[in-house]
């Protein structure tokens, strides 16, 4: 019929793979949706024209040029867990490079840098670096999410106040461009190219492995928790203000992260201390926060067994990192954009008597900064560098779509700030993508668009790698 589902040749896709039926899977293949395309957020559906699931750079690159001919859009899946399943292309009839069989890994003790397999899962790469030398690197906290739409993204967590985020450790990349080249990408080789994946990468290429930078894996870390009566409106509001003010002190010390999370009847103050128990308690958080009901810290002296203990947190948190619908948000604050004390009271009183139509909703706002801040703005096309916290919210629904309720409500929490703080520019993070947005590649990539755009148009004119949001071609 002509329709894109139809268009992409399927012969040209299984030579594309050396003529390997277990290697791309149809829309006709039993369980497709359920086992090939297994979207993470129920709440978007979605039907590709083909799973691939190539090999090697070469089999991506063919599979790029039957995609290219028959003018058919393509995404690639690492971890699959976009908040939007833009791995899948986000709408229906995209080609999809499932990145599974891209799991190597090298050191180079000389360089202390490590070469890592696209597909390669958060929780894989902790293990493999530490082997290989006491190593690390910063990423988020969840070990399911995949280094493929990690670090071509942002990828926050919390040793980025000390080290930068995941794309900061990104020192060149082999990646697969529309024209279905192969090449590598770094400061020196195609520098358009590298800006673009530090930051867009999902519109530009296919990136086959990364090179990173590692750390040393620190020794001590001090995992800490505050927790509070839940209280009135305006005891947590002052716990709220307090909280903003301590971590805006231009001298916090990098090697403090720190997330305040609020949900149905809980407020608390969470992170971690990257250094010894005494200097952890020389910050004197209890008497920073006077309403704290209780301080618990566990110290670790095992990097692996620290990152696990994140992986479980989000689980409570999250209520679990398996497919479910939901709905996420995100808008950061800047040194320049504090929240007033009187927009504060108001967030509150707003979350008091809001119905959220579910019980499942997380507010969390997320230190970052630090080392994030020290790279240009213009250096990678990331752009929220100046971010000093992020607010993410998600609202989860275990047994259906969200309701209309619940959306209203985060999406309201957002336009309070927005309309409350008019000369503030706020934006949202890419990696959590937001299909609601109606302008999402202005929000995410803002002052560096317009170069994202030119280069779009350079080396991707017939917008080959594309989802709902997208870097356009103009
Ligand atoms: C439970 C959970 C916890 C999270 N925690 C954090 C966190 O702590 N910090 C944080 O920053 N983010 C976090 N995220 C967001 C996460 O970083 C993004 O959703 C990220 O894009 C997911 O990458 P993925 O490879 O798992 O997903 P995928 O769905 O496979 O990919 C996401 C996007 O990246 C593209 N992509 C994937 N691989 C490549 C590649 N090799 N080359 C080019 N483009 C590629 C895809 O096409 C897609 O558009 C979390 C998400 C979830 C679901
Ligand atoms: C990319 O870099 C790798 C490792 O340095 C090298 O083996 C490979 O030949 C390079 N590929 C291209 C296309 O330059
Ligand atoms: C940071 O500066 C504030 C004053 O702005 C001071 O009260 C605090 O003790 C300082 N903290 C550290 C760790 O030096
Ligand atoms: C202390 O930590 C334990 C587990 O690490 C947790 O179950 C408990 O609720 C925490 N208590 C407080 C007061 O934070
Ligand atoms: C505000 O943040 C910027 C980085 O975004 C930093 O350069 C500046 O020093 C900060 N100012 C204060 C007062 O903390
Ligand atoms: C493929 O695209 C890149 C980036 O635009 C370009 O530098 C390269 O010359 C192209 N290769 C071919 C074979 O056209």
């Amino acid at each position: 019929m002509g329709n894109t589902t139809s268009a992409v040749g399927q012969q040209c896709l299984l030579n594309a793979v050396g003529n390997d039926p277990s290697l791309v899977a149809f829309p006709t293949a039993l369980l497709y949706e359920s086992v090939d395309v297994s979207p993470y957020n129920l709440d978007y559906p979605v039907t590709p024209a083909a799973v691939t699931f190539p090999e090697t750079a070469e089999q991506i690159s063919a599979i790029v040029q039957c995609a290219a001919d028959a003018d058919v859009k393509v995404q690639a899946k690492s971890g699959g867990h976009s908040y939007a399943n833009y791995g899948l292309g986000g709408t229906d009839g995209a080609v999809v490079v499932d990145l599974r069989h891209f799991q190597q890994f090298s050191y180079d003790p000389v360089t202390t840098h490590a070469t890592i397999g696209a597909g390669t899962l958060l929780g894989d790469i902790d293990t493999k670096l530490f082997d290989a030398g006491g190593r690390a690197m910063s990423h988020g906290t969840s070990p399911q999410v995949g280094i493929g739409g990690h670090a071509t993204i942002g990828g926050l967590g919390p040793t980025d106040r000390q080290w930068g985020m995941a794309l900061d450790h990104v020192e060149s990349v082999q990646v697969v461009l529309a024209n279905s080249s192969i090449v590598n990408a770094s400061a020196t080789e195609y520098p358009d190219v590298f800006f673009a994946i530090k930051g867009a990468g999902a519109s530009f290429g296919i990136v086959t492995e990364f090179r990173i930078r590692t750390e040393a894996a620190p020794g001590l870390a001090v995992q800490y928790q505050l927790t509070f009566n839940i209280g009135d409106t305006s005891s947590r509001a002052e716990t709220f203000k307090a909280w903003q003010n301590f971590i805006s002190e231009p001298n916090l010390t990098r090697k403090f992260s720190s997330q305040l999370v609020l949900a149905e009847g809980l407020l608390l103050i969470e992170g971690e201390y990257f250094g010894s128990l005494a200097e952890f308690e020389a910050l004197q958080l209890e008497s920073r926060f006077p309403a704290n009901q209780g301080y618990n810290v566990t110290v670790f002296n095992d990097w692996l067994a620290l990152v696990a203990a994140w992986g479980i947190q989000l689980g409570e948190d999250l209520g679990g990192g398996i497919p479910a619908h939901f709905y996420a948000k995100s808008l950061p604050f800047s040194n320049t954009s504090l929240i007033p004390d009187s927009v504060v009271d108001d967030f509150f009183e707003y979350l008091d008597t809001a119905d959220k139509g579910t019980l499942l909703w997380f507010i969390i706002f997320d230190l970052e900064g630090g080392a994030i801040s020290d790279v240009p703005i213009h250096a990678t096309s990331y752009s929220h560098r100046d971010a000093l916290f992020w607010l993410q919210s998600y609202a989860v629904n275990l047994l259906g779509d969200i309701s209309a309720t619940t959306n209203t409500f985060l999406n309201e929490v957002n336009n309070l700030f927005i309309n409350e703080m008019p000369n503030a520019a706020f934006g949202a993070y890419p990696g959590y993508v937001d299909p609601q947005l109606t302008n999402g590649p202005e929000q995410y990539w803002g002052a560096n668009l317009d170069r994202l755009i030119e280069i779009k148009a350079a080396v991707d004119p017939q917008d080959i790698f594309h989802n709902p949001q997208s870097v356009p071609l103009q």
